[in-house]
């Protein structure tokens, strides 16, 4: 039976305890702290340590939106996880967060649309509830960054960080509320302007793509940023019109976090201020997918976001996509203390007879060695867990 609207009755948000400073970065490529602040906004973000993964970040935040929509974890139906920093190539992340919410009933899946993957996540979600389909959906953005980048490549290293956020989608018989107008766009010119080149079909993994460094994103900053600002702007404005409203009557915008120069250039294109904008890019970078649920997560818990606000979700990215949606913001923002109650750890079992290797760039393990004073251990052991089995590396 198709219910009366779609609303999110539950947010979380999980960051990683690590943090690493434009300092750090200092002592690992060529740059500086007045050069990142100024020409980003970034001042830190978050380092996942070696015993978490997208999955376990994940489950984390899924853990809180579940506990603030009031949901047992089994009544969710469908988990959709976007994240371009996938726990393996297969199965999908989706079915690992099962298994570490607990959750036995639901199908689950992967969402690859880069950083606009919540938005069209939460797309998804919301076209799922609103068909009556399903009753609860979870939707999660979440990315583990720091091991898919070059901590020798100051282009890219010092814009990304780790995280994950979440919205939990629950049919309602009341009407109104949720999702009022939204847009969602490809553009295959941009295919190569955010990319990780190796590990797929067109170039597997092998001895000469690790010589080459093709494990890493790679990003044509310039080009990106004149999308970025082009793009978020347009997208931002056509859901509005979708949703028969004009940009006056968006009490806040929650755009992706990737530079404070593009959020401010797309407020001044749309002739608002910039307290209409949600912004935490200083303390997390950018973190992909999980950049919009993230900010929504604080915005709401901060008290940027009232019951009958009307606020826009915009972002863009790898593809090049972006997206955009309209909310009308219906949950009391008071149940956010729910998440209060959960623990922040979580685990993903992983077979008795295997185990990764250190998952921790060398660089960036040295740096944070050094600062911290203890090693950085070389498994990815949950403290009280077992130790997994040792792999036999070849000679
Ligand atoms: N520290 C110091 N200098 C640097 C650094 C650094 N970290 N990085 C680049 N530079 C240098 C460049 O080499 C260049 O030097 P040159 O003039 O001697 O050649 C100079 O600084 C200027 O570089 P630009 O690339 O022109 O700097 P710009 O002002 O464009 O800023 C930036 C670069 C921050 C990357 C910007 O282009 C940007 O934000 N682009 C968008 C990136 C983005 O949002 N990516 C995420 C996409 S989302 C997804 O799906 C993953």
């Amino acid at each position: 039976m198709q219910p009366r609207s779609a609303r999110i009755t539950g947010w979380g948000m999980y960051a990683p305890m690590g943090v690493l400073s434009n300092a750090d970065l200092e002592r690992l490529v060529d740059t500086s702290d007045e050069w990142i602040v100024t020409r980003t906004g970034i001042r830190e973000r978050r380092v996942a340590a070696p015993h978490e993964t997208t999955a376990t970040l994940a489950a984390i935040a899924a853990k809180r939106a579940i506990a603030v929509a009031g949901l047992d974890p089994d009544e969710i139906e469908m988990i959709l996880v976007a994240t371009l920093s996938p726990d393996y190539p297969m199965p999908s992340t989706a079915a690992l967060v099962k298994e570490a919410i607990g959750n036995t009933r639901a199908a689950a899946m992967d969402v690859a649309a880069a950083c606009s993957g919540f938005v069209y996540g939460y797309a998804t979600g919301h076209a799922m509830v609103s068909s009556g389909m399903y009753r609860h959906v979870l939707v999660i953005g979440a990315e583990l960054l720091t091991r898919f980048l070059d901590f020798g490549d100051r282009n890219t290293c010092i814009l990304f960080g780790d995280g994950a956020g979440a919205v939990v989608i629950s049919a309602s018989d009341d009407p109104g509320g949720g999702m009022l107008g939204m847009e969602l766009t490809t553009d295959p010119d941009g295919a190569y302007m955010i990319w990780l080149p190796s590990g797929g079909s067109k170039s597997p993994p092998s001895v000469e793509t690790i010589a080459r460094r093709e494990h890493y994103i790679r990003m044509e900053g310039k080009e990106t940023y004149r999308y970025a600002t082009r793009t978020l702007a347009s997208s931002a404005l056509a859901a509005i019109q979708r949703a028969g409203l004009t940009a006056d009557e968006i009490a806040l915008f929650i755009p992706h976090q990737a530079n404070l120069r593009i959020i401010e250039s797309v407020a001044k294109g749309l002739g608002l201020s910039m307290d209409r904008f949600y912004v935490n890019v200083d303390r997390y970078g950018n973190t992909s997918a999980a950049s919009v649920p993230i900010a929504l997560a604080e915005a709401v818990d901060s008290g940027r976001v009232k019951v009958g606000d009307r606020i826009v979700f915009v972002a863009f990215g790898a593809g090049f996509t972006s997206g955009a949606s309209v909310v009308e913001w219906t949950a009391d923002p008071a149940l956010g203390r729910r998440a209060d109650s959960v623990v922040p750890a979580a685990s993903v079992r992983a077979p008795v007879d295997w185990d990764s290797v250190d998952p921790m760039p060398a660089r960036l393990a040295a740096v944070l060695n050094s600062r911290n004073g203890p090693a950085v251990p070389l498994d990815d052991v949950v403290p009280g867990e077992p130790e997994h089995a040792h792999r036999e590396v070849p000679a």
